[in-house]
């Protein structure tokens, strides 16, 4: 009896999300809308992607490969839009299309209400949900949701109405079970939720969703699709890719754009379809989902059925139709979206404390990956000093003073370079995304890495070279502690750019391989520098091994007055004379400071450019 009650509940409870979509009666009635005041156009968009075949010895072969062909569709507020097809058949390549994601790589024409629509504003006017979400995962839920609210919402809101706005989205969304979850610790569904909600937050007047209820259960497939059916309620254009819905979800949308290899099979409302089909003496078998029996057709491999799909590409992709369709929405009068034009963003100092606070949060919370390297570092520094134990100024000083700092000094540039090489490839993708989508600046998130870098080598360095003069018996003095300090920040600038400047982790590889063996080289442990013929005499300073070797062995050597050296003949008898036969200057400490200050700045101009250039050249989707 008990369990027969709780069926029957639990049942209801699915009907209502069904058939009452949860409340969309108090809604705004979708006719209001019909050819409604916000529309958006595609006309004959072909999309397509360069391929490069790489052949050993021979030119590389470029080759396109289109990806849409001619597919026409709009969109009118108050609707909700479902696109369809096929996996790989080019839902997410239209979406990201329409949605003016591809930074201009098509061809064809996008309008808003008959007018050409800029990347500019689309990107203002519309929220994207990705298809594989991708965030920082040490942040809870809430945070993450305050801060985007923070980046998003007019800089005007007052702190109660952006509280109001999160609760709203979150109690919209039924997430509030997970708000204080890490977002790495999220199941693949709430990571879907957390999306949706960042783009609902600033209220935008088109949302596009790739896949939002992939990955859910039918049950909260069926809410977010009620959700975005009540936001298009209001009077917004809510376009989404579903890739086989629940019978119950497919029948919520208003239209759906079909797509087989990227063509258009069908665009119009979800009830007419069958009528296509049926043109084609397709009937779907009752208790059979509706959905999957399209897809199964669009993706058959029997020849007759890929006939009659080519006929509804056909038939679809008609100028007549297009045209049609085009002439209907066009030419609306403007929706008053300027509103979201006018938005007055954060301050870029006001996103610099967001970001770099949410950049601290996440080094704090993932304490022990930076505990690791400053364990790794410190190890290898002991293993390093042990040979050099409490050095003396006897006979065989030179040699060993000098031997303990070309080692402490390769080693380290090796170190501080290689464990910075990694910091843009791991964070870029998220950071290009959000950047794209106007949230923050992306000199902002440069800006903040730069602090953040230098706060965490400085304490570090301090620590390593506490231990590592204190093996070998060196003073830990001020001007010798920020001298090395000064070259480990150079040295983390010099990784950090590569990290920013290539893609590809194989390119650093490379170009660090050759810079390395040719910078290491000049450093003065194996040729005296006063030798060196005239032209690479100056290429030395573009040594951060020469100029590392040269700042510390003058703060080493310059005050030493008297080397003992007994029994030796032809011995260097203090430290001017030791800095001379490597070929260092006892009077350029300043200026190879200075050089060193100068390459920071150049190098993380440097990698700012690479930066740019990467999202500039990259689609964010
Ligand atoms: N940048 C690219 N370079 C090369 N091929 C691409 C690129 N982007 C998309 N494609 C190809 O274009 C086709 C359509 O891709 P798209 O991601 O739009 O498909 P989809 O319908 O969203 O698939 P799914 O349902 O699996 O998400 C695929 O065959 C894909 O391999
Ligand atoms: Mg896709």
């Amino acid at each position: 009896m008990f369990v027969m009650e709780k069926t029957k509940s639990l049942n209801l409870r699915y009907n209502e999300m069904c058939n009452d979509w949860d409340g969309l009666h108090e809604c705004i009635d979708p006719k209001k809308y019909k050819h409604g005041q916000l529309v958006l156009s595609w006309k004959r968009l072909n999309v397509s992607v360069e391929k490069i075949t790489q052949k050993f010895f021979q030119k590389s072969k470029i080759t396109r490969q289109q990806i849409l062909y001619n597919v026409s569709g709009n969109a009118q507020c108050g609707n909700l839009l479902g696109i369809m097809g096929p996996s790989g058949s080019g839902k997410t390549t239209l979406m990201a299309t329409i949605s003016h994601r591809t930074k201009g790589n098509f061809e064809g024409e996008l309008l808003l209400n008959g007018r050409p629509v800029s990347e500019e504003v689309m990107i203002k006017i519309s929220g994207f949900v990705p298809q594989h979400d991708i965030t920082f995962e040490q942040l809870t839920t809430l945070e993450h949701l305050y801060l985007m609210a923070n980046l998003k919402m007019d800089r005007r809101t007052t702190k109660t109405a952006l509280k109001a706005r999160v609760d709203y989205t979150v109690i919209t969304l039924g997430m509030r079970e997970f708000l204080d979850t890490a977002l790495s610790m999220l199941s693949g569904g709430e990571r879907k939720k957390v999306a949706l909600a960042v783009q609902l937050l600033n209220d935008p007047p088109i949302l596009f969703c790739d896949e939002v209820t992939t990955g859910l259960d039918s049950y909260s497939a069926t809410h977010i699709v009620n959700t975005l059916k009540r936001i298009a309620r209001t009077g917004k254009i809510v376009i989404c890719t579903i890739h086989q819905p629940a019978s119950g979800v497919f029948d919520k949308f208003d239209e759906i754009v079909l797509l087989s290899n990227g063509r258009l099979a069908y665009q119009g409302p979800v009830p007419m379809i069958n009528q296509l089909f049926q043109k084609f003496s397709y009937k779907c078998p009752d208790l059979y989902n509706k959905a999957d029996f399209l897809i199964s057709i669009m993706n058959s491999d029997n020849e007759q059925t890929k006939r009659n799909v080519d006929e509804m590409c056909k038939l679809s992709s008609t100028d007549k139709q297009t045209d049609l369709n085009y002439d209907l929405f066009n030419d609306q009068i403007l929706l008053d979206y300027t509103q979201h034009l006018q938005i007055q963003k954060s301050l870029w100092i006001t996103q610099l404390i967001l970001i770099l606070n949410r950049s601290i949060i996440c080094l704090l919370r993932n304490y022990k990956v930076k505990l690791l390297e400053l364990g790794t570092i410190m190890f290898l520094g002991v293993i390093l000093s042990t040979p050099y134990l409490d050095l003396k100024f006897d006979t065989k000083a030179v040699q060993n003073w000098q031997g303990f700092w070309f080692s402490l000094i390769t080693n380290s540039i090796f170190q501080y370079c290689y464990t910075s090489i990694i910091t843009y490839q791991a964070e870029f993708p998220v950071v290009h995304r959000e950047v794209s989508n106007n949230i923050y600046a992306l000199s902002v998130y440069y800006i903040s890495q730069i602090v953040i870098t230098f706060i965490w080598t400085v304490l570090e360095t301090m620590v390593y070279t506490y231990l590592v003069f204190w093996v070998v018996g060196v003073n830990w003095e001020l001007l010798i502690v920020t001298t090395f300090v000064i070259n480990m920040l150079i040295c983390r600038s010099y990784g950090s750019v590569l990290s920013a400047f290539f893609d590809k982790f194989e390119n650093i590889v490379i170009f660090s391989l050759v810079y390395d063996y040719l910078a290491i080289s000049l450093c003065g442990a194996y040729i005296s520098l006063g030798t060196l013929p005239f032209i690479l005499y100056y290429l030395k300073y573009f040594s951060i091994f020469f100029l590392g070797c040269e700042t510390l062995s003058i703060l080493q050597w310059r005050d030493i007055t008297f080397i003992p050296c007994l029994d030796v003949e032809n011995c260097l008898r203090n430290g001017k004379e030791v800095l001379l036969s490597y070929g260092y200057d006892i009077d350029r400490f300043n200026t190879d400071i200075v050089i060193l200050g100068s390459f920071y700045v150049v190098l993380y101009m440097i990698g700012y450019y690479g930066l740019l250039r990467r999202t500039k050249k990259q689609p964010a989707y």
